[in-house]
């Protein structure tokens, strides 16, 4: 480095983060001064269109279109706020071939070209830090590993989407529909530059790739991750859940059952006594289960430009003082000999309530077949209600949602094959697993 205390950062990306970063950077330089004896300073930020002002985050002056300013001498760690897998690769690679200490945030990066990115930069002798990659400004990365380095984690479960965790919370409280929802999501600067990431869970999966790697110590492919999103989630599910005392979230789970490393993200009830049953709006929050320390969960705002730029900003100090390259050197995480693939989704995952409607032309007509195809595959229903929707229109049909006792899993395709064979139905069924919290399980 240029000198001990005094750190020259680049940025690569200009946008919501970036300008969040420019604030922190800049107009907090004293504070961060007199808390960290570093003095930080952003010394230029390469933007795509330099026509286009960021002040007052980021003065004129330190914007440049020139990618080539990042890897001078004049730069000694390189953020990159790009986002993104192509672009940001490629700065990436030439920060870390160039010598540079690399900060991302860029989730998607990593879970997909993860093993490459940090062997380069083993091989370079610097370090890649990316606390704010998965779930903004929450320490999740810091308490893995450091936090609770003296724990076998047995599981992890995360709302990691700021953008579904606040869709699914203003449908139900603000009365929103989805569309409305995601525009406000993507107007508050949650949303990514492409919202089918955020919506089909394969943000949330990007970042359970990149924790699970962390927690369990063996690399997890995304690919490996079974996803889904919130799609079809209703506000009739919602309304139905709320009655039923449930409350929908996109959950991340990562659970080592027997030795095995059970994966996946989809949305699932939570009863309103589960502790993230009263995660809302952007919020995001990340449960930890630890053999010593037992369950630790994090929460607070999950997405936006100054919840991120405070983990990037707090990567920035770790890598300012030493410490991450420490952190990035010393844990075996991503040694060419941890990187195995972890086996992913056991063939059958632990038993677990379902929540499940059925929208029909004749309630009367259909309850009894429904009830007698779960009852035929020895699957107890503890409640069955008719709900009427919102709006209820005679054209959507009726709807009839039911909560099952505990279940595998492996039964419910057949059940609603069964139904959707006697009954007519006038939308998919929709199946939701009702989850307890990973402790109450095992
Ligand atoms: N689009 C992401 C989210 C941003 O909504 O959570 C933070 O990673």
């Amino acid at each position: 480095m240029s000198d001990l205390r005094t750190i020259y950062v680049g940025m690569a990306g200009c946008g919501t983060v970036g300008c969040a970063v420019g604030d922190l950077l800049i107009r907090d330089h004293d504070a961060l001064l007199a808390r960290t004896g570093l003095d930080i300073r952003l010394v230029r930020a390469v933007v795509r269109d330099l026509g286009r002002s960021r002040a007052p985050h980021v003065p004129d002056e330190l914007l440049t279109d020139d990618l080539s300013r990042l890897t001078g001498d004049d730069v000694d760690i390189v953020v990159e706020v790009i986002g993104g897998t192509s672009v940001a690769k490629g700065v990436v690679l030439a920060a870390i071939a160039a010598g540079k200490d690399v900060v991302t945030a860029n989730k998607a990066l990593l879970a997909l070209h993860g093993p490459e990115i940090y062997a380069a930069a083993r091989a370079a002798g610097v370090c890649v830090a990316f606390e704010a990659s998965c779930a903004a400004g929450l320490p999740v990365i810091g308490a893995i590993q450091r936090g609770m380095v003296a724990n076998r984690i047995n599981a992890i479960e995360g709302i990691l989407n700021g953008t579904c965790n606040y869709i699914l919370s203003e449908m139900l409280e603000a009365g929103k529909c989805f569309a409305d929802a995601l525009a406000d999501a993507q107007r508050l600067g949650y949303a990514e530059a492409d919202p089918t990431l955020d919506i089909d869970g394969t943000d949330t999966a990007h970042k359970l790739a990149i924790l699970a790697t962390l927690a369990f110590g063996t690399y997890v492919e995304f690919a490996g991750i079974a996803v889904e999103g919130i799609e079809r989630i209703s506000l009739t599910d919602l309304l139905a859940g709320r009655e039923l005392g449930l409350t929908c979230k996109l959950l991340a789970v990562g659970w080592m059952i027997d030795g095995v490393l059970l994966l996946r993200v989809r949305p699932v009830f939570l009863a309103d006594t589960h502790p993230m049953a009263g995660v809302n709006g952007a919020d995001n929050a990340v449960s930890l289960y630890g053999h010593a320390a037992g369950h630790v969960m994090l929460t607070g705002p999950g997405a936006g430009g100054a919840s991120t730029a405070s983990g990037i900003v707090s990567d920035v100090v770790e890598v300012a003082l030493g410490n991450a390259r420490r952190t990035f050197g010393q844990l075996p995480l991503f040694e060419p000999k941890m990187v195995k693939s972890a086996t992913v989704v056991p063939p059958a995952a632990p038993d677990c309530g379902f929540y499940a409607r059925f929208t029909v032309h004749d309630r009367p007509t259909a309850l009894p077949k429904i009830t007698a195809a779960f009852g035929e595959a020895g699957i107890k229903l503890v409640k069955v209600r008719s709900f009427d929707g919102d709006p209820p229109t005679a054209t959507d049909g009726e709807h009839i949602v039911l909560l099952t006792n505990p279940a595998s899993e492996s039964k419910m395709p057949a059940v609603l094959k069964r139904i959707d064979g006697c009954v007519e139905l006038t939308d998919a069924p929709i199946c939701i697993p009702v989850l307890e919290p990973f402790e109450r399980r095992s």
